[in-house]
């Protein structure tokens, strides 16, 4: 479908661009009775009682520590407009994390604002399109009017639903450009609004605001951490519908994988957290192979890795490594026990105190002890360690802070994460791996075009760690018994 052509615009002898709405309230083409029509005949459809989003009281909670970082400053956080597929078609849209973290809201073009006070501390107010009224043609006549794409809330509304004042966000530009005052903004979501304020921002304080929002989120609340289990319960349900699939995937390609799981997540959340990776036989060794479009063959191995998002934009981020007929051959479970040890090793290692970088040190100990012992690289284990000579093989981190997005707190100082220490609140995967390629001369040629990931999430607790996936099975043993009761 596709809007209705709207005639050309008549002749204006300002010289301005042309405009789709005329300063008499109709648009070109509509006739006067139409649009006297259109104005009028509408029930009134306010909603008066509203509950606040289940976050609201942690997105507060959020902003308050915001507002005590930077104090005296306007801070900018937007959730991003729509953007162009192709030509009038847009991309889905995803509010920013930021701004989602900070306001429970996901409107497309809605920006927070944090003001300064005069007497220290911030009013936060909360810039949406509102709906519509009904007295000029925006509603049915423009491309992102409310009988095209949905009903908006009104302002009224938002209030009641996310706590916070909210105003309408054509009025932003003009109020930023006319305040006075250091001005912060998450840059990357606006363009508009990055070049109203052009004079105003600087790269550097811009990326300080960036680094606190990123390490804001390293811990998670309470909140958070019922989201994260929600995402990884339909993920691991996901999972299950792959594996009920397998002989369709196999008539068919990878992709049956992909929409399978796409499905899921779909139904119980938001969307997928990041592209699934569905990759059989030989494409389990290109780490991110998105491509889901070669076959899928008994005997091989399925590495899938894929995680619902929430509808509160939370994810999961989750990998099995499945044999396609239900049975690991003797070296596909030979590495993949390899990668299992390295996991546990991994998993034991995160605990509140531990450095972040144990838990990798923990499982690329058990992974080039394996190597060694298989004769791939020439020992001892600690000159391999030592050179990083087992990364031919294992290639990637060992996992990663896991939360809105997929790679959380990217933007983290390196002391607050990568050489952080391990909070109770932190969720984070643990994924060793092994990738032999197909094209790699110094293994064994039985070896060439395996590869093997297993990923799990894992909440830091008080006292260690709760595996937040252990619904789905790990041991090769238990995978096979799953994949057996699956298609029984
Ligand atoms: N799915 C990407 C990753 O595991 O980091
Ligand atoms: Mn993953
Ligand atoms: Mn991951």
């Amino acid at each position: 479908m596709t809007e209705e052509p709207t005639p050309e615009a008549p002749e204006n002898p300002e010289g301005e661009e042309p405009v789709k709405q005329r300063k008499n309230g109709l648009y070109p083409g509509v006739s006067d009775e139409l649009a006297a029509n259109m104005q009028s005949g509408w029930a009134d459809t306010e909603l008066h009682d509203l509950e606040p989003v289940e976050q609201a009281p942690h997105t507060a909670r959020r902003r308050a520590a915001l507002s005590a970082r930077f104090p005296g400053d306007r801070l900018v956080i937007p959730a991003g407009n729509l953007r162009t597929r192709s030509n009038d078609t847009d991309y889905g849209f995803r509010a920013s994390t930021e701004y989602a973290y900070l306001t429970g809201d996901q409107t497309e073009d809605g920006v927070l604002v944090l003001e300064p006070e005069a007497g220290g501390g911030h009013t936060a107010t909360l810039y949406l399109l509102p709906r519509s009224n009904r007295e000029n043609g925006e509603f049915w006549l423009d491309g992102q009017g409310e009988l095209w794409v949905g009903r908006r809330l009104s302002l009224t509304e938002a209030e009641k639903r996310l706590g916070l004042a909210a105003k309408d966000v054509r009025e932003l530009a003009d109020e930023l450009k006319a305040a006075s005052g250091p001005v912060r903004i998450v840059r990357g979501h606006d363009a508009a609004l990055e070049a109203a304020l052009a004079d105003k921002i600087t790269g550097e304080r811009d990326e300080e605001l960036r680094v606190f929002l990123s390490e804001q989120r390293l811990v998670k609340d309470e909140f958070e951490i019922g989201q994260l289990q929600a995402a990884v319960d339909s993920t691991a349900r996901g999972f299950e519908d792959v594996v009920k699939v397998l002989d369709k995937a196999q008539a068919t390609s990878e992709r049956y994988i992909e929409g399978t799981f796409f499905l899921r997540a779909r139904v119980e959340g938001n969307d997928v957290g990041y592209g699934s990776i569905c990759a059989a036989g030989p494409h389990a060794t290109t780490l991110h192979w998105v491509r889901n479009d070669g076959p899928v063959r008994s005997g091989d191995l399925l590495l899938l890795d894929a995680g619902v998002e929430t509808t509160t934009l939370y994810t999961a981020d989750v990998t099995r490594t499945l044999p396609v007929n239900g049975t690991y051959s003797p070296l596909q479970r030979k590495i993949y026990e390899a990668v299992y040890e390295a996991q546990e090793a991994g998993i034991a290692a995160v605990r509140p105190g531990a450095k972040y970088r144990d838990f990798h040190d923990a499982a690329q100990h058990v992974l080039a002890t394996r190597l060694v012992e298989w004769g791939l690289v020439e020992g001892p284990v600690e000159r391999v360690l030592e050179l990083g000579l087992q990364r031919r093989w294992t290639m990637h981190g060992t996992g990663h802070m896991l939360g809105m997005d997929v790679h959380d707190c990217a933007v983290a100082r390196t002391e607050t994460y990568v050489d952080g220490t391990l909070e109770p609140g932190m969720c984070l995967t643990v994924e060793p791996g092994l990738y032999f390629q197909p094209d790699d001369l110094t293994v064994p040629e039985e070896y060439r075009g395996i590869g093997v990931r297993i990923e799990d999430d894992i909440l830091v607790t008080e006292d260690g760690n709760r595996v937040l996936s252990a619904a789905l099975p790990r041991t090769a043993d238990d995978v096979e018994a799953w994949m057996a009761r699956l298609t029984a």
